[in-house]
């Protein structure tokens, strides 16, 4: 079954706004496969963003991504990729659709919320990048 990685970014941490995006990918119908807090180094926010190390604003987007924790989950099912991008919305909040996620929650394309695999191979490697261990820690005891 297809995956993808979705990233709740520090603004939507910091918003208040896990709950209710969480609340949107579950009622679409899709399954929570992995889930943690984290915050991440700046080494790690560039490799996750490599792709975009030559545009202008690359610094500006990693400290941003370093500037607090952010939700990293892997979500499955159906199409998940391409309907989880629409229900992100366009990457330019200015031009997302009323009713995502960034149409409803985002006026910059610099704190835009959230953001999701564009593609199954880039979530492939997402979701390597971010749980190398898997996607559920399993522990024999609780202290
Ligand atoms: P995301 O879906 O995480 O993918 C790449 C990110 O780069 C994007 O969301 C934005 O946060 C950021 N981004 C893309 N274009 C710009 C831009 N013109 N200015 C600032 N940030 C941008």
């Amino acid at each position: 079954m297809e995956q993808t990685f979705i990233m709740i970014k520090p603004d939507g941490v910091q918003r208040g706004l896990v709950g209710e995006i969480i609340c949107r990918f579950e009622k679409k119908g899709f399954s929570l496969k992995g889930l943690k807090l984290i915050s991440v180094e700046r080494a790690f926010a560039e490799k996750h963003y490599e792709d975009l190390s030559s545009k202008p604003f690359f610094s500006g987007l990693v400290d941003y991504i370093i500037s607090g924790p952010v939700v990293a989950m892997v979500w499955e099912g159906k199409n998940v990729v391409s309907t989880g991008r629409n229900i992100i919305g366009a990457t330019n909040p200015a031009a997302s659709a009323p009713g995502t996620i960034r149409g409803d929650y985002a006026v910059e394309i610099g704190r835009n919320i959230i953001h999701g695999s564009d593609a199954v191979e880039s979530a492939r490697k997402e979701i390597a990048l971010w749980f190398p261990d898997g996607t559920v820690n399993w522990q024999s005891s609780l202290h």
